[in-house]
């Protein structure tokens, strides 16, 4: 038998009651916020979020949040973001509503290149968990960011940046939106599944990353699925993009490294069973060489693995795009790559070359 002295030693010393409580936290202004993210479970209410300020979640490890009406971000020239989520293990359910970037207001043609500040991303994810069924509308620029801090899956998501097809005064003959990319994927172990993009701009640019899965999603009017553009002292490997349509679109699928960029590398990438039709600039583009297409490549960044196995992928062209550009640097695409389940149609043969491939001729 120990002394009560010594046993007292031993009682556990008490802790700090934790941050966050099992409450349940409601949003219908940013003036909410700060008490509602001290609550595991936290529902938004349709509001408008005051033009210049971030909808900013810093949510507790495990927090639900509903979001039970439409969400819109008011007008203002600045940087953004609009919206932005951090948190471990979150789950984030849209449930179909709206988050309304009133894209249409700042859209004059020129994206992020010049004319109008627009705030960009429009969504910044630096999270972990599940977000699904969120319906983006119109964002300025950029829609969402991904750089997680652990396994992400968006799930039903829709950018829906239609209207920036058509032109307006301040953009000329040229389409209102620009720069309207669905998906920057800057994270590893992501997953973007059964989800749409309409826009004028990539509708996936990963640009760092492995682990990546892009399956089940629809693409449409913009620049297609995209690996890039990579630049300097970028990996990115282990990427699956499979099941996925593209259509009406400049490119199908592309892979493209900054002609400038040193010690990168893009490494073992799968296409399985995606279906591109309409499309009207490359079928598909391998290049080294960016911001040109097909002109004179880098060898900073060597590609390797690039295989389309596992189902049949098929790229329709119209008659005056070219079906496949391979445009390497010398020695920088390595070993052979299989693209035997891969079938090009409706356009011009592009030239290949510093690649070796197996299974496949335009
Ligand atoms: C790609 O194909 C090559 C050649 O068949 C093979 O050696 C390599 O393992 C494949 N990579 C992946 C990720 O499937």
């Amino acid at each position: 038998m120990l002394p009560w002295t010594s046993l007292a030693l031993l009682v556990p010393y008490v802790v700090a009651a934790p941050a966050s409580t099992e409450c349940t936290g409601t949003i219908s202004s940013l003036d909410d916020v700060t008490d509602a993210v001290k609550c595991t479970t936290i529902n938004i209410e349709s509001f408008t979020v005051t033009a210049g300020e971030t909808f900013s979640l810093d949510l507790a490890s495990g927090t639900t949040v509903n979001v039970k009406g439409d969400v819109t971000f008011g007008y203002k020239e600045w940087d953004g973001p609009l919206f932005e989520l951090k948190g471990d293990s979150v789950t984030f359910n849209g449930n179909g509503y709206k988050f309304d970037g009133n894209g249409a207001d700042y859209w004059d043609g020129q994206g992020t290149n010049g004319g109008t500040t627009k705030p960009h991303p429009m969504l910044k994810v630096e999270a972990s968990g599940t977000i699904s069924d969120v319906y983006v509308l119109n964002s300025p620029a950029q829609a969402w960011s991904i750089d997680n801090t652990g396994t992400i899956e968006l799930t039903g998501i829709t950018v829906d940046n239609s209207a920036g097809n058509s032109a307006n005064s301040a953009s000329g003959s040229d389409p209102a939106g620009h720069n309207t990319d669905g998906f920057d994927v800057s994270g590893s172990d992501v997953t973007i599944t059964n989800s749409k993009v309409i826009n004028q701009d990539d509708c996936l640019a990963i640009n760092k990353g492995s682990n990546i899965v892009f399956s089940d999603n629809t693409c449409e009017d913009g620049h297609g699925i995209s690996i890039g553009s990579i630049s300097s002292d970028k990996t990115v490997s282990d990427v699956t993009i499979s099941g996925n349509t593209v259509t009406n679109s400049q490119q199908g699928l592309r892979i493209k490294s900054d002609k400038s960029a040193t010690g990168s590398s893009v490494k073992s990438v799968t296409y399985t069973n995606n279906k591109a039709t309409g499309i009207t600039k490359y079928g598909i583009l391998i290049t080294q060489s960016y911001p040109d297409s097909d002109g004179t490549p880098g060898t900073g960044t060597t590609f390797e693995e690039i295989n389309f196995t596992g189902g049949a992928t098929t790229v329709e062209t119209t008659s005056d795009a070219d079906m496949v550009v391979v445009d390497c640097g010398s020695g920088s695409c390595s070993g052979t790559w299989d693209w035997s389940d891969l079938t090009v149609s409706g356009g011009k043969d592009g030239t290949i070359n510093n690649a070796d491939i197996s299974g496949f001729t335009q």
